[in-house]
């Protein structure tokens, strides 16, 4: 295994970052590549078709270019609609961000959970099979808010939250049938833990809110066990579309260690 070969970081936008973080605190030497879709964000208000195309598309033309060593998608929409399919034609192993539904159910006391993710990602029958094996007798109360999205984007643009959209996605689960006994939210969507003191001030603090990036995290730790890193070069993020409109992005990207900005 080259040393140097990256663990490729996959997500529609900002939202992997939160995935990253994790991945810091166990593999602090690992050459990571961050690759935002930004041309085709939000995946959320896609068809499943279109998503399955341009991750697919997407990931194929990385790996020939990065030659990584290993791809994490960190997308819940991308990995709960296209993970099968991509892991079937490439040849590297690939970690997929599940919704952390089963931690969730172990947790809640009251048998009340939330699940707040994208539009796409809430209606998947991967969603469905995952709440008949692990939330069996609870109740899972999914909302679909991709205006969290657009505003977490916005934040790690510099932009001030508008405090109107966590009231509504508050609002989105406590006024569905049993909604006022949510005592667990599973933040179904790798964008949302960027903007969970905010979740948390609109929904209260009773509230614990559950994520995949840490389990993310320790299974690539796994997967490359026994493996040599050797960071030559500063970290790097790739985007698609305009490179000029991610610019704004370059102050966050540089605090989880994303030292350059280039275009895909
Ligand atoms: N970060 C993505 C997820 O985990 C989706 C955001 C989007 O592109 O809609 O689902």
């Amino acid at each position: 295994m080259d040393e140097s070969a990256p663990i490729l970081l996959f997500d529609s936008g900002v939202g992997g970052l939160t995935v990253l973080a994790e991945l810091r605190k166990l593999l602090p030497q690992a050459p990571v590549i961050y690759a935002a879709d930004l041309a085709g964000l939000p995946y959320g208000e896609k068809t499943e078709a279109e998503i399955a195309a341009r991750v697919a598309g997407l990931l194929g033309r990385m790996s020939e270019r990065f030659r990584p060593r290993l791809i994490t998608i960190a997308c819940n929409t991308a990995s709960t609609i296209a993970l099968g399919m991509v892991r079937e034609v490439l040849h590297v192993p690939i970690v997929g961000t599940v919704p952390a539904i089963k931690p969730a159910a172990a947790l809640s006391r009251t048998g009340a959970i939330g699940l707040l993710g994208t539009a796409a990602t809430v209606r998947q029958k991967y969603v469905d099979d995952l709440e008949r094996e692990f939330a069996h007798g609870k109740r899972l109360i999914r909302h679909a808010s991709p205006e969290l999205v657009a505003t977490a984007e916005a934040k790690l643009r510099g932009e001030t939250p508008d405090p109107a959209v966590f009231a509504a996605a508050a609002a989105g689960l406590r006024e569905q049938p049993g909604g006022e006994a949510i005592d667990t939210v599973v933040l179904a969507c790798t964008h949302f833990p960027l903007v969970q003191d905010e979740l948390r001030a609109a929904l209260g603090d009773n509230v614990t809110f559950v994520d995949g990036a840490q389990g993310i995290a320790r299974r690539v730790a796994y997967l490359t066990q026994g493996q040599g890193f050797l960071r030559s070069s500063p970290d790097v993020a790739v985007v698609t579309g305009d490179l000029a409109r991610a610019q704004p992005l370059a102050a966050a990207l540089k605090t989880y260690g994303l030292e350059r900005l280039e275009p895909l």
